[in-house]
């Protein structure tokens, strides 16, 4: 199946040799095909367009790496370092080669660094080779790595997200409330703070599954060139768990170390909510500190960002929507006719296409949320792999593939405002879902 993958984009190259997106496409297929010595050969070209490509050279590194040429790989990675130094990938492939050359101290400093991007960073063999058994990793958190051993298991993923703005289709109000409500403020804050208003502190994103929230906060990062950290409500309740009430400390600093930074909450709803069932288990505690370090960046950080992200804000306790916490609230709604157009464009970027009418695709999909979208899209290149496997000829996905496959995919978003109706309807206190009623057009 794969070689006529290969072959299509291979001739696609020939056609826009410049182009690349195109190039860097054909290279990953070749990579997955093992084909490392046509990867090569891509990646060079793409380098030879855009010398600084940063997926280009860890990619040309990587081929290397598997073709044993590790020195050469080295001297790719050392450049791509130089103006990347924290690139997670491309240390780690830089630290597994050292330990090949068995170079162990300099493999065990890139480690030493590895962690301390990611403090939950866990890999077998690496660990195997530079872990005492005693001594667990904790380089992130200078002064705290005693209390952050008890807890060896929690994960954040760090990262500086290579996407903006221009990667989210649709959704102008909300980039515009993002904009203003949490950008500009960050930018400007001697004059937000003129008209006594407070930059920092968090907002809420509210919505359907699937419409871009946790999207939209990666984007927003992106779009201030912040650090983007992902915290799960998962991984803050497990440090309860672990009785180590520190560590959430530690996390509210390492976000104040790497600012400018966004610290996304995925799924909040569940540590609100938890509030009042775990008040006499002693989680109620960890709530609280929640709350008093996100009052504390609110008070003297400008430059961390909180985000955090719901389907159930009417599960949220109150006492997360106070002044200073995620007092401004944005609900993400699924995207319009022109949203779904530009979603689906950006889904449909960098592949074969032809004859496509995006805009009766977007009139054909009321309802359906980003996810829903970029199901159909991946159904049609199913779809159409399938064909060319049976006809031994490939062809562009084309309108007949995406009909075919919103047919079969229903949007998932209906559910939802089933029960957001009744909210909104209902305890609607202080036009928290105004928006919500706006959109189902219903009049207060
Ligand atoms: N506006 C958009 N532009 C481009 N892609 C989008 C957009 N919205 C959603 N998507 C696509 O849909 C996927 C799902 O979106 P995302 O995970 O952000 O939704 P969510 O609102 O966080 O959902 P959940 O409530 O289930 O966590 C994204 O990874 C992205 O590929
Ligand atoms: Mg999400």
């Amino acid at each position: 199946m794969s070689s006529e993958v290969v072959k299509q984009l291979q001739e696609a190259v020939q056609f826009s040799p410049e182009n690349v997106p195109l190039r860097l496409h054909l290279a990953q297929v070749l990579m997955q095909d093992y084909d490392y010595v046509q990867a090569e050969e891509q990646y060079r070209k793409v380098l030879e367009l855009s010398p600084d490509h940063t997926a280009a050279q860890l990619g040309l590194a990587r081929t290397f790496y598997h073709q044993q040429k590790y020195s050469a790989a080295i001297v790719v990675l050392e450049q791509l370092e130089h103006h990347e130094p924290d690139h997670f990938d491309a240390l780690l492939l830089h630290c597994r080669i050292l330990v090949k050359e068995n170079s162990l101290r300099a493999a065990r400093d890139i480690y030493q660094h590895l962690l301390q991007l990611n403090p939950g960073f866990r890999d077998e063999a690496l660990d195997a080779q530079f872990r005492l058994p005693q001594q667990q990793p904790s380089a992130t958190f200078e002064e705290e790595d005693d209390e952050l051993s008890e807890d060896p298991d929690k994960v954040f993923t760090l990262e500086k997200p290579d996407m903006n703005f221009s990667d989210v289709g649709g959704m102008e109000r909300e980039k515009q409330e993002i904009d203003l409500k949490i950008i500009k403020p960050l930018q400007f804050p001697d004059l937000y703070k003129a008209y006594g208003k407070k930059a920092g502190g968090g907002i809420l994103l509210y919505g359907p599954p699937g419409c871009g929230k946790t999207y939209l906060a990666k984007a927003t990062a992106g779009q201030i060139q912040a650090e983007f950290i992902n915290v799960g409500i998962h991984d803050v309740l497990d440090m309860w768990i672990g009785n180590s009430e520190k560590n959430l400390h530690a996390l509210f600093e390492l976000a104040r170390q790497r600012k400018p930074c966004v610290l996304f909450f995925d799924e909040v709803d569940a540590l609100g909510a938890n509030r009042t069932s775990m008040r006499n288990s002693g989680a109620s505690h960890l709530i609280n500190q929640f709350l008093a370090e996100m009052d504390g960046i609110a008070a003297n950080n400008e430059n961390v960002l909180i985000i955090g992200a719901t389907n159930a804000p009417w599960s949220l306790d109150p006492a997360f929507r106070r002044p200073g916490r995620f007092d401004r609230i944005i609900f993400v709604a699924p995207p319009d006719t022109d949203g779904r157009e530009s979603i689906l464009q950006l889904q449909l970027r960098n592949k074969p296409v032809s004859d496509v009418d995006y805009k009766a695709l977007a009139k054909a999909t009321a309802g359906y949320s980003g996810a829903d979208l970029k199901a159909i899209v991946d159904l049609a290149i199913e779809d159409k792999l399938l064909e060319a496997l049976q006809k031994g000829a490939p062809q562009p996905i084309s309108q007949k593939e995406l009909v075919k496959a919103i047919k079969s995919h229903k949007p998932t978003t209906r559910e939802w405002f089933n029960t957001a109706r009744n909210y909104a309807l209902y305890s609607n206190e202080a036009g928290l879902y105004d928006d919500v009623l706006k959109y189902l057009d219903i009049k207060k």
